[in-house]
């Protein structure tokens, strides 16, 4: 991942002040029960690969995180090797979630000094880590629930991943499935919380609002939520936040506050240039995705027009369309990726369009309320 020189990164939202430069996601780091079999799962139905370990073996008598790579994706997955430990309360609480969303910046002590100034509460000071292959600088701030962002300066470090952690070759590595890059991370806050999260993004991080759906947008004869999508200036993380709104049933976002027990990363969106290669070997390795009727593909060329794919493979593969006044994209959802129903995946493929399937929300909420109504939690 060293090829991660920072780049010329133009601002495409103007009104993002954007006195955060960020280069890109660095790392996204769940805490999980167990790690070394989370990892396998994220190798043999993802496609990832392990590049770096932390553990026992390293030194580390208290943690044990493994670093896995697809594209520029980094997933860390830690448990803890102790009783008592901050983890173990985490996954106690949350079940297995994301807990760290890093993000790559030039200048870590800037980056916690802007924000902290503007009302982010603290995590840990700018701190420098080295070892033989150089050093980095993090320090983090909290956000929404107990996620927080660490910020990541590593352009004195040529190391596989952070100092402390040993290169890992494993001879398990199943072929990767063509996952690109994070397009983007969804929070689900409770009712009411929407605006204040916005309000984070925008006057602590600088970022910018894109959009926003209201209930009348996502709402079935059931559920409701309300949703506006944050952007940073350069367009490289977006992060939509959920709220749940009035229905007459409970909704899957207040499904995800109760089991997750707060708000927290619901869904992690990753790009492909080839969604149906993607989702094909994703079926075939046992990732399960939420269904939609075939009702869907009836209709759906009427709404979207013509695209580049052939209507079939998307059919058989369940794989959504929608279009926006710059091109298209093609989308899918799984199922839940943790035991509890939280956690799960998008797989976006962008053709010009940069919204997030609004033409599809409808019929996705009422996929997702039969998978609720199955685990009588509608
Ligand atoms: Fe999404």
């Amino acid at each position: 991942m060293n090829d991660m020189k920072p780049l010329e990164i133009k601002k495409i939202f103007e009104n993002a002040q954007d006195f955060l430069p960020l280069n890109g996601t660095d790392y996204i780091e769940l805490y999980v029960g167990n790690a070394k079999q989370a990892a396998y799962y994220y190798k043999s139905a993802f496609g990832f690969q392990t590049i770096a370990y932390s553990g026992l073996e390293t030194g580390n008598m208290d943690t044990v995180s493994y670093v896995l790579n697809q594209g520029k994706i980094r997933l860390v997955l830690t448990s803890s090797l102790v009783a008592d430990s901050p983890i173990n309360a985490h996954v106690n609480k949350h079940g297995d979630g994301v807990k760290v969303i890093a993000l790559w910046v030039d200048d870590a002590t800037k980056s916690w000094e802007e924000t902290t100034r503007r009302g982010a509460k603290s995590v840990f000071e700018p701190k420098t880590e080295k070892d033989a292959d150089g050093y980095t600088v993090r320090s983090a701030i909290h956000t929404y629930g107990e996620t927080i962002h660490v910020f990541v300066e590593r352009s004195h470090y040529k190391g596989v991943f952070l100092p402390g952690f040993q290169p890992m070759v494993d001879a398990n590595n199943p072929s990767p499935i063509g996952l690109k890059y994070v397009d983007h991370m969804v929070g689900n806050v409770p009712l009411g919380n929407m605006g204040i999260w916005c309000d984070f993004y925008a006057e602590v991080m600088g970022f910018t609002q894109l959009v926003s759906f209201d209930d009348k947008d996502i709402s079935t004869e059931y559920t409701a939520l309300m949703s506006k999508v944050m952007s940073n200036g350069n367009g490289r993380i977006k992060f939509p936040i959920n709220e749940p709104a009035e229905g007459k049933k409970k909704s899957q976002i207040e499904e995800y506050i109760h089991f997750y027990n707060g708000a927290g990363v619901q869904h992690i969106a990753v790009a492909t240039d080839n969604i149906i290669e993607t989702v094909t070997a994703l079926r075939q390795r046992g990732v399960e995705f939420l269904h939609v009727p075939e009702i869907y593909y009836d209709t759906v060329l009427e709404r979207v027009g013509t695209i580049d794919e052939d209507l079939e493979p998307l059919r058989d593969l369940n794989i959504l369309i929608d279009r926006d006044d710059e091109g298209y994209l093609l989308q899918i959802f799984t199922k839940p990726v943790v035991d509890r129903p939280t956690l799960f995946f998008e797989i976006i493929q962008r053709k010009g369009a940069q919204s997030f399937g609004k033409g599809n929300f409808k019929a996705l909420f009422e996929a997702m309320e039969r998978e609720q109504e199955l685990r009588g939690t509608l």
